[in-house]
C-alpha cells in the first residue's frame, strides 16, 4: 500500500483524532487555561512517539513566567536525504464572543463538509496534517521515511512566541535542517494550490492612561476630573487619519516595495474587491491607504489597529463613573525593511508627545516580530509545486499574507534555511473569530500534498 492509499483509507480515523485534540481548550493567552495548553502538548508528544518519531521531548520555557512548552521530535535515518523542520502551533486564540458560535468552540462539529472548532485551521488542524502525513509514510514504508524530519511545535504562537524564538536563537545546532515546512497560512481561493512567500511583522502594545487616584462619581466630579478614556480616544484619533494613513512620524520612512513582477502576479490572481467586501468583510465600505490595491494594503503596506480598551464600566446598563485608569490595546503590522524596535521607539515617543493635562500615559510593548519575504528559487519550492500539482491538478500561486508568524523570521536568520509555507486554510475560515472552521477535503488534500512533497524530495537528492 502506498502512503497516499494509507491516508485515504484512514481519513475517518484521522478526522476523529483531530477532534480529540480540538476538544482541549489550549488558549495560550489565558492563565486559567495553562494546564489545558500543557495537556495538548502531552497528547501531541504521545502521538509523535506512537507514529514512529524518536527523541520525543517537551522543552520547557525559560521566560518569566516560564510560558508554555515546546514539543520536539525527530527521525534522522534517511542517509543522504534532506532534512525538513516541521513547525506548527498547538495553542489557540480565546473563543469569545461565545454566544456567536453555532456550536460550542471546544466541541468539534461537522457541517457541510467543514469541521467547526476553535483551532480547526489555526493551527491544530493544519499542524495535524504533518503528523498524519508522517504516520502514513511510516506505515507504507515499514517504519522508514523518504527524508529526515525534525518536528518543533509551540504553544505560544498566538501570544508572540518568545520561548521558541529563544530556543531557535540559542540552540540552532539541535535544529539543523535544510528547509522548514509550515502549514499555518491560507489558499488564495478554494481549489487553488498556494504557497505563501511573505508575512507582515507586528508590534503589539498597550497604552495605559491614569487620571484620578480612584474611580469617581461623574456627576460630582465631571468637569473637574480628567477622564483617561477621553485622553486615549484623543491620542488614538491622532495615530491614523481618516484615509487610513498612519501619522506616527517616520512610520513610512523605510519600506521595501514588492517588485513589479510580484505586483503583476498579484494582479492576475482571481480577486473581486466587491465580493471580498461583501463576503469576507461584510462592511459598507473598505478603508485603507489611497493609491494601493486591497492586496497591496493587506500584504505589503504597514498599518495600525486598536483591539480593545479595557477599563471603566462595560457591564449591561449604565454606571456613572469617571474611571481612574483606562487602557488601549494597539498593534501595528510591519512590512519588509521596517524594524520593530525602531518603529516602537517612534510610536512611544509620539504617544508621549500627545500627553494630556492631568493624565499620566505609559506605553508597554507586549510582543513583536519582524516581517519576512522568502525566495522561491530553491528546490524545496519546486518539489512543493510538483506535489501540489499532483493533488490539485493546477499550477501553484504565490501570495503573501497580512498575518504574522513570528518564528519564520527567526528560522531564516538563525537557522539560515528557507521556509515552505504550504497552507490549506480558506479565506472564509474565520480565524480568530466565532465559527472557525477547516474544510475537511482540504485537511485530507493537505495530508496527501505533504506525503507527495516528502516523497518527491526523497527521490531526487
Ligand atoms: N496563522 C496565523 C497567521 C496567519 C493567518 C498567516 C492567516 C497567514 C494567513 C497566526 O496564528 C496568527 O494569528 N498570528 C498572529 C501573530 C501574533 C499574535 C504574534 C497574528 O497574525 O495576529
Ligand atoms: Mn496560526
Ligand atoms: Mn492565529
Amino acid at each position: 500500500m502506498t502512503a497516499v492509499e494509507y491516508a485515504r483509507k484512514s481519513q475517518e480515523r484521522f478526522l476523529e483524532e483531530l477532534k480529540g485534540l480540538l476538544r482541549i481548550p489550549s488558549v495560550s493567552t489565558l492563565p486559567e487555561h495553562a494546564r489545558d495548553v500543557r495537556h495538548a502538548a502531552v497528547v501531541l508528544a504521545q502521538e509523535l512517539a506512537r507514529i514512529g518519531l524518536e527523541n520525543v521531548k517537551m522543552i520547557e520555557g525559560t521566560g518569566e513566567p516560564a510560558g508554555h512548552p515546546l514539543v520536539y521530535a525527530d527521525w534522522l535515518h534517511a542517509t543522504g536525504k534532506p532534512t525538513c523542520l516541521c513547525y506548527g502551533h498547538y495553542d489557540v486564540q480565546p473563543p469569545d464572543p461565545l454566544d456567536e458560535w453555532n456550536t460550542p468552540p471546544f466541541e468539534p462539529s461537522v457541517r457541510d463538509g467543514n469541521l467547526y472548532a476553535r483551532g480547526a485551521v489555526d493551527d491544530k488542524g493544519q499542524m495535524y496534517m504533518h503528523l498524519k502525513a508522517l504516520e502514513s509514510l511510516f506505515q507504507a514504508n515499514a517504519g522508514m521515511l523518504p527524508i529526515n524530519v525534525r518536528i518543533l511545535l509551540e504553544g505560544e504562537e498566538e501570544v508572540g512566541g518568545e520561548n521558541i524564538a529563544r530556543h531557535v536563537r540559542e540552540h540552532p545546532d539541535t535544529l539543523k535542517s535544510d528547509f522548514a515546512l509550515i502549514s499555518d497560512t491560507e489558499m488564495f481561493a478554494p481549489g487553488l494550490p498556494t504557497l505563501c512567500v511573505g508575512l507582515r511583522g507586528m508590534i503589539y502594545t498597550e497604552i495605559e492612561a491614569r487620571g484620578a487616584r480612584t474611580d469617581l462619581h461623574s456627576g460630582m466630579y465631571g468637569g473637574a476630573a480628567p477622564n483617561p478614556f477621553i485622553a486615549l480616544a484623543q491620542i488614538i484619533a491622532k495615530l491614523k487619519d481618516e484615509s487610513g494613513r498612519v501619522l506616527i512620524p517616520g512610520f513610512y520612512d523605510k519600506i521595501a516595495s514588492p517588485s513589479q513582477e510580484e505586483l503583476n502576479a498579484w494582479k492576475s490572481l482571481p480577486f473581486d474587491e466587491e465580493h471580498y467586501r461583501e463576503t469576507e468583510i461584510g462592511s459598507q465600505a473598505l478603508t485603507g491607504e489611497p493609491g494601493y490595491s486591497v492586496l497591496e494594503r493587506t500584504w505589503a503596506r504597514p498599518t495600525l489597529d486598536v483591539h480593545g480598551m479595557p477599563g471603566g464600566f462595560t457591564g449591561t446598563g449604565a454606571k456613572t463613573v469617571i474611571p481612574a485608569k483606562a487602557t488601549a490595546k494597539v498593534s501595528m503590522r510591519l512590512v519588509p525593511e521596517m524594524d520593530a524596535a525602531t518603529i516602537f521607539a517612534q510610536y512611544k515617543e509620539f504617544v508621549a508627545s500627545l500627553c494630556h493635562s492631568g493624565i499620566e500615559i505609559s506605553v508597554r510593548l507586549i510582543h513583536s516580530g519582524d516581517p519576512i519575504v522568502i525566495g522561491t528559487g530553491n528546490p524545496f519550492v519546486k518539489a512543493a509545486e510538483r506535489a501540489l500539482r499532483e493533488v490539485f491538478s493546477k499550477e501553484t500561486v504565490f501570495i503573501r499574507s497580512g498575518g504574522s508568524i513570528p518564528i519564520v523570521g527567526d528560522i531564516e536568520r538563525h537557522l539560515k534555511i528557507p521556509s515552505v509555507m504550504m497552507g490549506f486554510g480558506l479565506p472564509d475560515d474565520n480565524l480568530h473569530a466565532p465559527n472557525e472552521k477547516f474544510n475537511i477535503d482540504n485537511f485530507h488534500r493537505g495530508i496527501e500534498s505533504i506525503i507527495l512533497f516528502f516523497e518527491e524530495l526523497g527521490k531526487e537528492c
